[in-house]
């Protein structure tokens, strides 16, 4: 079907990830309600201006996205719902999606670059394995086959993520003409935690990113980790004619500043004062309810503290937010469910009439998030293993007194931020919690002086730069 369609294609620079910047809900009288996301992505592409042709081609996850590419005729959204921004959504079959998505993507891909196994019963690579793994390859190589439908000649491609790891081979075999570019969003596995994949799955997931003239990662230990894991699996001397390159994604200071000082974020600091109690210091974190963010153990370290060091009891108040993710698969709803049983604990226990040590919010609220970044003495960022975390970057820009950062060695962000953080080992609680303790007890000149370092280092790599950098180091390269 591609082959067929190529020459109709015009966009020169495209963009591909599974999850797009617009999604559809379906309203009570059966109308599409749109709503836009932000994120890197989302700002590159408007950096480059609307003369450039550009498309971002991406799935439809649910029944709303499902009606809207109905409604467009499987063509482009309508523009006015999308930003302006040219964006194609692919009605995959769902149960495919779901079996690429949830099965393969955020249940293996997502496990294995975070090492998230409990190794002596996960993971069970059998016949259900390789019947979702035909499902993976289903889906990349529609948005292949999308891809070569849209792409001018020489375009130029950016792929996003560990859901379309296979599509920069399948692009290549359909146009040789193109520019493609991948990059990872996540961490990369080491080798030997890597080869927990079948041999011939490991290879053809290598393969898949090798098909890309350039494949970036977020920091220096996740590309070497990649490298690594070629020599690994497919020998010595791989990858040759891939370049492999490294782009650490910066916080939006500008947005960032500007939308954390409107009124409804005023509104929530008002709200969570009330909440957290006067004069009281806080200890801020601010997670999608991810596995791999470390949310328990964070609880446990706070709960430490407070074993430790009574004279903090009264005097600090743990926010944590927790927004919903993933909530299809078991796991997910397992560890939320933990999540939220620790915090009760941990109030139950030292809670008083006037004081909740926890306050705890599931319910995802932009405003309110930023209200939290503005009031945080202390940001715990934990993550047992972390592309980034744009959330450690965030906080420090956004926090009006400045605020102390603890941080995991393990978050893509410590290479960058690390020497200004009270770095922990994410395993460790009782290191977890007197690194809070010290955290907490940073005179506030220090203080302050640290969140401004840390701030300037947070907004060096802006996305719209991000994106910029990565087109140009993509289009620079010769054929
Ligand atoms: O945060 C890492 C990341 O890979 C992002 O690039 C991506 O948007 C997200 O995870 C995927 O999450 P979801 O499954 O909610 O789309």
């Amino acid at each position: 079907m591609a082959s067929t369609r190529t020459a109709v294609g015009k966009a020169s620079v495209l963009v591909a990830s599974n999850r797009g910047p617009v999604s559809y809900q379906v309203r009570e009288d059966g109308s599409l309600d749109a709503r836009r996301g932000g994120g890197g992505l989302v700002s590159g592409l408007s950096a480059i201006g609307p003369d450039a042709d550009s498309v971002w081609v991406c799935a439809a996850l649910g029944d709303g996205d499902r009606a809207a590419v109905r409604r467009a005729d499987g063509g482009l959204l309508p523009a006015e719902e999308t930003g302006g921004q040219r964006v194609r959504m692919l009605d995959i079959d769902a149960s495919v999606h779901a079996e690429a998505y949830n099965g393969i993507a955020n249940s293996v891909l997502w496990f294995v670059h975070h090492l998230l196994y409990q190794t002596p019963l996960e993971p069970v690579f059998d016949a259900e394995f390789r019947r979702q793994w035909a499902s993976y390859q289903a889906y990349n190589q529609a948005f292949a086959e999308a891809l070569a439908e849209e792409a001018g000649e020489g375009a130029a491609v950016l792929i996003q993520d560990y859901h379309l790891a296979l599509a920069p081979r399948m692009l290549r075999r359909l146009r040789p003409d193109l520019r493609i570019g991948h990059f990872s969003h996540t961490p990369w596995a080491p080798p030997d935690y890597f080869r927990l994949l079948p041999d011939d799955i490991a290879a053809e997931l290598l393969g898949g990113i090798l098909g890309a003239d350039r494949a970036g990662f977020l920091t220096r230990r996740w590309a070497d980790a990649f490298t690594a894991c070629c020599h690994r699996v497919l020998g010595p001397g791989i990858p040759s004619g891939t370049d492999i390159g490294v782009h650490g994604l910066g916080a939006d200071g500008d947005f960032l500043r500007e939308r954390a000082h409107r009124a409804d974020v005023a509104e929530r600091m008002a709200a969570l004062r009330e909440e957290i109690g006067e004069g009281r210091r806080t200890i801020v974190r601010v997670d999608r309810t991810e596995l791999s963010k470390n949310i328990v153990r964070g609880l446990l370290a706070y709960e430490q503290l407070l074993t430790d060091h009574p004279e903090w009891r009264e005097r600090v108040v743990h926010v944590a937010f927790a927004y919903p993710s993933r909530q299809d698969l078991a796991v997910y709803r397992d560890y939320t469910a933990e999540v939220q049983r620790v915090a009760d604990r941990i109030n139950e226990r030292y809670g008083t009439p006037g004081w909740t040590p926890v306050v705890l919010h599931v319910k995802d609220d932009f405003a309110r998030s930023l209200a939290a970044y503005r009031m945080a003495d202390v940001a715990l960022v934990n993550p047992i293993r972390d592309g980034m975390n744009l959330v450690a970057k965030e906080i420090p820009v956004v926090s009006d007194e400045g605020c102390a950062l603890v941080l995991s060695r393990e978050a893509g962000a410590h290479e960058e931020l690390g020497e200004d953080a009270f770095t922990v080992n994410p395993y460790d609680i009782t290191g977890t919690a007197r690194a809070l303790h010290e955290a907490l007890t940073l005179p506030a000149e220090e203080r302050a002086a640290r969140s401004k370092r840390l701030a300037a280092a947070a907004t060096a790599l802006p996305p719209a730069r991000w994106f910029l950098d990565q087109l140009q180091a993509l289009t620079a390269q010769p054929s």
